[in-house]
């Protein structure tokens, strides 16, 4: 088990790495007037808590504000007062939900994220963006707010079907290129025990996966200041050919070869060094996450000139200075447009 903290806005938010989600909720739970859990639906009967389990829809449709509501009615009904706890258990779509409803029900109640995905374990579980897609807009309403515990127990990823554990190793690769090059040379040296699932490797990796977004959300904790934005390397790219594919593209896929695109894109504006494309193609190869996709380069492009990180003609883009180190430079729309044309039109 390895365990560190973190500090934010709403407290100090500690984090459990290989641990019993049981053993470590029922000390968890002592300290409140009250808790209750929403859990995934298939995974709610595996769910070990003295409180009761809700459980909810997942997925994409599961995070609404319709969602939302019937938590806080449940909570309600339960009895949770403001010194009361919700526990979210499941992958990234019922965090956001649930971590969402926490944060305005009764003005803000504290909750704990127990992930149950690669992803949601890797990203998803930390950083306090918590929300609900609305009106056909992807993540439109929410807040951040910071969970006071995030729990990781490993033995949720056994049932994770294996294209959806792989999924997660991107955002692995992608902390690893641009923040942390000791963990890159881990997961590429260790590839094959990591999709057997070995628990000590993951346990390192994860950890250390956990560690670097943490050091992000410290110092930009509301995305202002421009520093968070390299949580976002290869996913303006990735988001537009995700929306170019009608999500027909797996997330991790998408963001792949998003990752592997803005990398040959920041070789041609003279950040990235040469060899960057061909060590993200290996690594993303080594978890099965590079495959032929055919996207219509002008879908992609429209796609990505409607990306929310976008601000007047310019867009902030994440760059590969060396690997394990990152830098973030504006790039006008037309020249980043035009680089994106020419180095990702065949993909990967
Ligand atoms: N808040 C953040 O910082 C953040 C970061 C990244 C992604 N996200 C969000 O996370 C969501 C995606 O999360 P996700 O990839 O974890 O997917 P998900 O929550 O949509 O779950 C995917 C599928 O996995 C199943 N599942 C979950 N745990 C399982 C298990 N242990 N065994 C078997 N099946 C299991 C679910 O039932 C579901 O069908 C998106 O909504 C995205 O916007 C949020």
């Amino acid at each position: 088990m390895r365990e560190f903290t973190y500090r934010s806005r709403d407290g100090d938010v500690k984090v459990l790495i290989n641990i019993d989600h049981g053993e470590a909720l029922e000390r968890i739970t002592k300290d409140y007037t009250g808790c209750v859990v929403y859990a995934s639906g298939n995974i709610a009967n595996r769910v070990k808590a003295t409180c009761p389990v809700i459980p909810i829809v997942d997925g994409e449709e599961g995070k609404s504000i319709e969602t939302a509501l019937g938590i806080v009615r449940s909570a309600h009904e339960v009895g949770i007062d403001r010194d009361g706890l919700f526990i979210g258990v499941g992958g990234g779509s019922v965090l956001d939900v649930v971590g969402f409803s926490a944060s305005i029900y009764l003005r803000g109640v504290d909750y704990v994220n127990v992930p149950t995905t690669m992803l949601s374990m890797v990203d998803a579980s930390l950083g306090g963006k918590t929300g609900v897609n609305a009106l056909g807009l992807k993540n439109v309403i929410g807040v951040i707010r910071q969970p006071r515990y995030i729990i990781i127990d490993l033995s949720f990823l056994d049932s994770l079907p294996m294209p959806n554990y792989l999924d997660g190793f991107a955002e692995v690769i992608k902390y690893g290129v641009t923040m942390d090059r000791e963990l890159l040379n881990g997961v590429m040296g260790n590839a094959d025990g990591l999709i057997n699932r070995d628990r000590a490797l993951l346990e390192d990796v994860i950890y250390k996966s956990l560690r670097d977004k943490a050091s992000i959300v410290e110092v930009d904790e509301l995305d202002k200041s421009g520093v968070r934005a390299v949580l976002n390397y290869g996913h303006t790219v990735g988001h537009a050919i995700e929306s170019a594919t009608n999500f027909s593209v797996s997330h991790g896929k998408a963001v792949a070869l998003g990752m592997v695109c803005e990398a040959r894109v920041g070789v041609r504006l003279g950040y990235t060094p040469r060899d960057v494309p061909n060590l993200l193609m290996n690594a993303l190869s080594m978890f099965n996450l590079i495959n032929e996709v055919d996207v219509d380069v002008n879908k992609l492009v429209g796609a990505m000139l409607r990306d929310k990180k976008r601000s007047g003609d310019f867009i902030k883009l994440p760059v590969v200075i060396d690997v394990g180190r990152w830098d973030v430079v504006r790039v006008g729309i037309k020249e980043l447009t035009e680089l994106v044309i020419s180095e990702c039109r065949s993909m990967p």
